[in-house]
């Protein structure tokens, strides 16, 4: 058993990144919520719990504090901590999970982080958002993935509630449910990214706002490449990536790899295990302390091939499941199939 271990979240001065994890005592794979996971395919339990305490070890040699949330029988899925909340500042936005399985786990989440330190506040009703795994800050703009799990109008609301801008892109690949499974973020303009997880209109998006692009292959992308935590120059990925890691060392970081297939087995890898409670290194607002531009929100494909950014708000554009007009968007909900087990 892995005992859990708390304390406050101290405000830091220094730069020591603060991750939250959950010890995997009580992970399985009890459902099915994405195409990874089958009850037939059950997880090995002590080897989960190795390869979980490599991770850890692995990120507090890169120099990270690590928190632990208690882990709670009959919540297998809590370990996926980077779903739990967007971290803005001081502020966590709590998820709303859209299957019933992982609902159970917000009281725990928003629990956690109320005692140690975060403003807490949720989107309104009716919208799913299901925290970091959607939701990842590459400078001052947060990219917000949606329509496998988190839904385009919980994008619209954090723009609003942050001050930021927003870019929602389109998931289109069930296997790359959430935005941390396809997209990196590793300073501001650099991130890795798996383009065929995204629709034209969002690979555009993201050529268009982020200076450079480092693409995955699908076999890697299978291995979840694109899950990887950022540390400093460290990056931590699942083993089996080594294309990635070649083009890692080349642009100056130093990457690193370390067994995580039991995770795998649920759709998550390295980034899924944790939350960064100080803001991620490649967010503007960790390095300059400060908040972001006003808020708006960007409809992902709606740029300009002169601008450097996406055009925002300032024009009408016609998608094929949503119509963006000033600072409102019109979505049909219908149109948006979740998976299906
Ligand atoms: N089984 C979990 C789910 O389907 C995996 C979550 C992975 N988390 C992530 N941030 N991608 O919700």
């Amino acid at each position: 058993m892995i005992t859990p271990q708390a304390g406050p979240v101290q405000p830091t001065t220094e730069n020591t990144p603060q991750i939250l994890m959950c010890p995997p005592n009580h992970y399985g794979i009890e459902y099915e919520i994405n195409p990874w996971m089958c009850r037939q395919r059950p997880c090995d339990h002590t080897a989960a719990v190795t390869q979980w305490r490599a991770l850890r070890q692995l990120l507090e040699a890169a120099g990270a504090k690590i928190f632990c949330m208690p882990p709670v029988l009959g919540m297998p899925d809590l370990i996926f901590t980077a779903n739990a909340a967007l971290i803005y500042q001081d502020l966590a936005v709590i998820a709303r999970f859209r299957y019933p399985q992982r609902q159970v786990e917000v009281p725990q989440d928003e629990h956690w982080l109320a005692t140690h330190g975060f403003r807490t506040c949720h989107l309104p009703p009716g919208m799913f958002f299901e925290g970091a795994g959607d939701a990842l800050f590459c400078g001052d703009t947060l990219f917000a993935g949606y329509r496998i799990r988190s839904d385009i109008r919980s994008h619209l609301n954090l723009g609003t509630l942050l001050g930021c801008r927003v870019i929602p892109l389109e998931l289109v690949q069930p296997h790359f449910y959430h935005l941390d499974t396809c997209f990196c973020p590793l300073e501001p303009g650099l991130a890795i990214y798996y383009p065929p997880a995204f629709d034209e209109y969002g690979q555009r998006a993201l050529a268009e706002s982020i200076a450079e692009l480092i693409p995955v292959d699908s076999d890697e992308a299978q291995n979840f490449a694109c899950n990887a935590v950022v540390l400093g120059r460290t990056v931590i990925t699942n083993s089996g990536c080594p294309n990635l890691h070649d083009q890692l060392r080349r642009h100056g970081f130093e990457p690193r790899e370390t067994p995580l297939g039991e995770f795998v087995k649920a759709g998550g890898s390295a980034k899924c295990l944790t939350l960064r409670l100080d803001g991620e290194d490649a967010a503007a607002w960790r390095r300059a302390g400060g908040r972001g531009k006003k808020g708006h929100v960007v409809v992902s494909g709606g740029s300009s091939a002169a601008s450097p950014h996406p055009t925002v708000l300032t024009f009408r554009y016609r998608k094929r499941n949503h119509v963006g007009q000033d600072s409102n968007l019109v979505y049909n909900e219908e149109s948006l199939t979740p998976f299906v087990p």
